[in-house]
């Protein structure tokens, strides 16, 4: 053997590329506008310019990645850490010190703390909580009368994750203050994501203050939570026990900034994005009367008529299938963004350090490359069978890597168990002056959804 033959071999070095720029920038706004009229068709149409693909929005240049493979290689890379227009424009409201916002070792530890709340075997727990708010959720309707999607999908959201995380009782007030705050807290990040006007939002413009206002009291509700548990001198065995006894890397406990930035970054991503899915199921067992039939027969064939349970969601294939296909092409969280901590490369395009990408499950999910009759309502594609046709990340709407969300067993419970609660007691249809059209925020949503339940 030669010493040359042992020598390590060099990859050639590769000559990486410039994103192709996508079309249609203006000057000052970039692709803002584009982004801000249509965000979805304009978000999906850049697929057709590359896997990755240069944008401005306002003076920044963004860079948009449009595969499958390339956002699960975003996600599972330690090049990029959670930052850019989403985070940033979300700041405000998830402050830098929650699990959400934080990065490094602070993000590690933040971990650490809340995913025992979270794990598979913590869930049955949660079973009763769950099951009684389902079924509660539907006793509380009249048959025939019109339920307000959006107030409803929010209040049950709310005392899941309140009465589940935090043992919040009485959070019915509190559900409809949260709902109306996030509504325009939300609405004015948004605004500040696709159009970063930065000091044009500190105007006192009527806009600004009611802002500001919506902001101030989401803060103050997570205070009030925070306050109450201390004053009651209990310690139950729930995530916000584990968030008020953390201790940080010297082992000391943690800031009271940090605890309540911990508290807001679980119960308003844990609230909005759960409502925003129920608003889309109660909308696809409106729209796709012979699928809540199949919910129905299939919850009646594993129950035997007695009210579905926690216990029953395991054996709900059709009905996980359902929420499943219903959370592929309404994805609560439609858009993601990410931040290069050194130059580094995606696909073999160059990404300079410091740059934003943003990508879009939205438009992943709906993708004809990666599924047939990609627009198609079909919870069959999720069939064992069928499933493998269906490209690696094509369907990560809980995300991969280090940020994945913590709540994916969590919320996938309780989706399936609400859908059956729904399906097996009524059929729905909506009524007229129903909005059904989708509502572009930081999470989609239907606009003003109105539906009758109608007794099976
Ligand atoms: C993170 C989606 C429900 C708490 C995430 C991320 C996604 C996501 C995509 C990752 C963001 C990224 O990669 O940048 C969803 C969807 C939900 C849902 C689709 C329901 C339909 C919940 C619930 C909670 C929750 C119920 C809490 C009760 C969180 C937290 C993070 C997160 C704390 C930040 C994790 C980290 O950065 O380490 N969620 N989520 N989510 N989610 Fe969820």
């Amino acid at each position: 053997m030669t010493v040359e033959s042992v020598k390590p071999e060099i990859p050639p070095a590769v000559e990486l590329r410039e994103p192709p720029r996508a079309g249609g920038g203006v000057p000052v706004l970039g692709h803002g506008w584009r982004l801000a009229r249509d965000p979805l068709a304009f978000m999906a149409r850049l697929r057709d310019h590359g896997d990755v693909v240069r944008l401005k929005l306002g003076p920044k240049t963004v860079y948009a990645v449009t595969t499958p493979a390339l956002t699960g290689a975003l996600a599972l890379s330690n090049d990029f850490i959670i930052a850019g227009p989403l985070w940033e424009s979300l700041e405000g409201l998830l402050g830098k010190e929650g699990v959400a916002t934080a990065n490094g070792p602070r993000h590690r530890r933040q971990r650490r703390t809340i995913q025992p709340a979270f794990r598979l075997d913590a869930i049955p727990a949660y079973g009763p909580i769950m099951e009684e708010e389902a079924h509660a959720l539907t006793e509380r309707w009249k048959p025939g009368e019109t339920i307000d999607c959006t107030s409803e999908s929010f209040r049950v959201a709310v005392r899941i994750a309140a009465r589940c995380l935090l043992r919040g009782d009485y959070m019915d007030e509190r559900a409809e203050r949260l709902c109306v705050a996030l509504a325009t807290v939300f609405r004015g990040m948004y605004r500040r994501m696709v159009v970063p006007l930065g000091p044009l939002y500190s105007l006192p413009l009527p806009a600004n203050r009611e802002f500001n206002r919506a902001l101030a009291d989401l803060h103050l509700l997570v205070d009030e939570i925070v306050a109450e548990r201390r004053a009651s001198g209990q310690k139950p065995d729930d995530l916000l026990t584990a968030l008020l006894e953390a201790t940080d890397e010297n082992g000391d406990p943690i800031g009271e900034q940090e605890i309540h930035d911990q508290v807001v970054a679980i119960l308003t991503p844990g609230s909005e994005t759960i409502a925003s899915t129920i608003m889309w199921l109660l909308h696809m067992l409106a729209e796709h009367p012979e699928h809540a039939d199949r919910v129905h027969d299939e919850v009646q064939a594993v129950t035997g008529g007695r009210p579905v349970a926690f216990a029953d969601v395991r054996g709900l294939r059709h009905t996980n299938n359902v929420v499943v296909e219903s959370m592929r092409l309404s994805p609560a969280v439609w858009i993601l963004t990410r931040r290069a901590v050194r130059d580094t490369e995606l696909g073999g395009y160059r990404i300079p350090s410091g740059a934003d990408i943003i990508y879009s499950p939205y438009a992943i999910q709906r993708d004809p490359k990666s599924y047939e009759r990609n627009l198609e309502f079909d919870p069959d594609r999720w069939l064992p069978d069928r499933v493998k046709e269906i490209p690696k990340h094509a369907m990560s709407p809980f995300s991969v890597g280090n940020r994945k969300c913590p709540s994916d067993h969590f919320s996938m419970a309780q989706l399936t168990l609400v859908t059956a609660a729904l399906a097996t007691r009524y059929r729905f249809e909506q009524v007229p002056g129903s909005k059904d059209a989708t509502r572009v925020g930081i999470t989609l949503r239907p606009h003003d959804l109105r539906v009758r339940p109608v007794p099976r």
